[in-house]
């Protein structure tokens, strides 16, 4: 009850800020969009990421004039990579700023945060990254430009099935939406098709200390292990299974994605698997330019957060002009009819449930780098 109420005492501050600062709707001078990431925080390489080929979109937009005669202004807002902040930030941009869109998050905990209300508010989100399936459910106002979970799950107990990896052992991020799902369709897929699921271990976000889901793991001899959660994480839980002499490969899901992960895990996370939404090494003109003006504006390789965020801003631009209007209920119908779009992450065509069916790549931890091992199409 009590944020509730403060946020009701706060309402009129919002208002009048709102009326200070915001031109009015209609004769705007701009196009306020708003954007939630994780710039600080565990999975501050989330958030940097996906801001990154974020901003580069609304840049590139501008240079060449904007939408509908006017510049896109990009509203960032740091939810810090901790639960609530993520509510709290989107409620503040949807009043003060008066957003026409919202663009995030890559964490599906915290897309699911702001999901709910962005729908009641009646404002288009559409989230880069986040692949849990309940994302999206939350209604019709919600969209993503990335695929989902039921299908990583099964990109990646196929793979294991191909290298011969019957038996798995799956440890789990309870704080994880998106670590929770993507180690139960993990299992689901990979138990119907003659693996087994040798043992099922659990952490919370923030542990440092695996050795006891390790050992216990270790007990049951198991080919492979799935650790569904993110490189904060993945990189510890990869020295640690090393030190207690468990030599079998780890996988994971792209929520491995961060330079963070080898320079955690070292040479503990050499020679693992995990699936992502693109891959550097991929010959595609689009993925290459892409990659060039990346490089050449930030001096950093792109992971694929970056390249998410991109597509998602681009996909919104593309909507704001077929709808001719940043009035909500239009936008979100133009948003809905995104019919194969070349985006960097691959064509993008959203389905009924506002989802993109596109492939996963499998890439391996080789040498400090992630190289690409194959494509898997939906
Ligand atoms: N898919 C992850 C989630 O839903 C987020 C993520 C996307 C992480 C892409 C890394 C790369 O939480």
């Amino acid at each position: 009850m009590k944020p509730r109420h403060l946020l009701f005492l706060a309402l009129p501050l919002f208002v009048f800020a709102a009326c200070k600062k915001a031109p009015q709707a209609g004769g705007s001078v701009d196009i306020p969009v708003g954007e939630f990431a994780s710039l600080t925080g565990a999975t501050a390489s989330f958030g940097q990421s996906s801001h990154k080929g974020t901003q580069m979109a609304i840049d590139e937009l501008n240079e060449a004039g904007g939408v509908l005669g006017k510049k896109l202004r990009l509203i960032t807002e740091d939810d810090q990579s901790r639960p609530g902040e993520a509510a709290t930030v989107v409620r503040k941009m949807i009043s003060r700023d008066r957003i026409i869109a919202l663009l995030g998050e890559v964490a599906s905990s915290r897309s699911l945060e702001a999901a709910p209300i962005c729908q009641q508010a009646g404002i288009p989100m559409i989230s880069p990254a986040s692949t849990n399936p309940k994302v999206t459910e939350v209604g019709d106002q919600i969209f993503r430009v990335c695929f989902i979970d039921p299908f990583q799950g099964t990109v990646l107990s196929k793979f294991a099935l191909s290298k011969g990896w019957k038996k798995v052992a799956i440890l789990t991020d309870v704080k994880q939406d998106y670590s929770v799902g993507l180690s139960q369709f993990f299992k689901s897929h990979i138990v119907e098709n003659g693996g087994e699921v040798v043992s099922e271990q659990s952490y919370s976000s923030g542990d440092k200390d695996f050795k006891a889901q390790l050992t216990a793991i270790k007990g049951t001899q198991p080919d492979a292990i799935l650790a569904s959660g993110y490189y904060t994480e993945a990189g510890l839980i990869a020295l640690q299974a090393r030190e207690l002499q468990i030599t079998v490969p780890l996988l994971g899901g792209d929520g491995w994605d961060s330079p963070s992960l080898v320079e955690v895990g070292g040479k503990a996370i050499e020679g693992s698997f995990f699936s992502n939404h693109f891959s550097v090494e991929d010959p595609s003109p689009l993925i290459q330019e892409f990659l060039k003006k990346y490089r050449a504006k930030y001096n950093a390789e792109p992971d694929a957060m970056a390249a998410l965020g991109y597509d998602s801003a681009m996909i919104l631009a593309n909507a704001l002009k077929r709808a001719g209007t940043t009035e909500g209920a239009k936008l979100k119908e133009a948003i809905a009819q995104t019919n194969g779009f070349m985006a960097v992450t691959g064509k993008i065509t959203l389905n009924a449930a506002r989802n993109a069916d596109k492939s996963a790549v499998m890439l391996v931890v080789k040498d400090g780098q992630f190289r690409y091992v194959e494509t898997v199409a939906p």
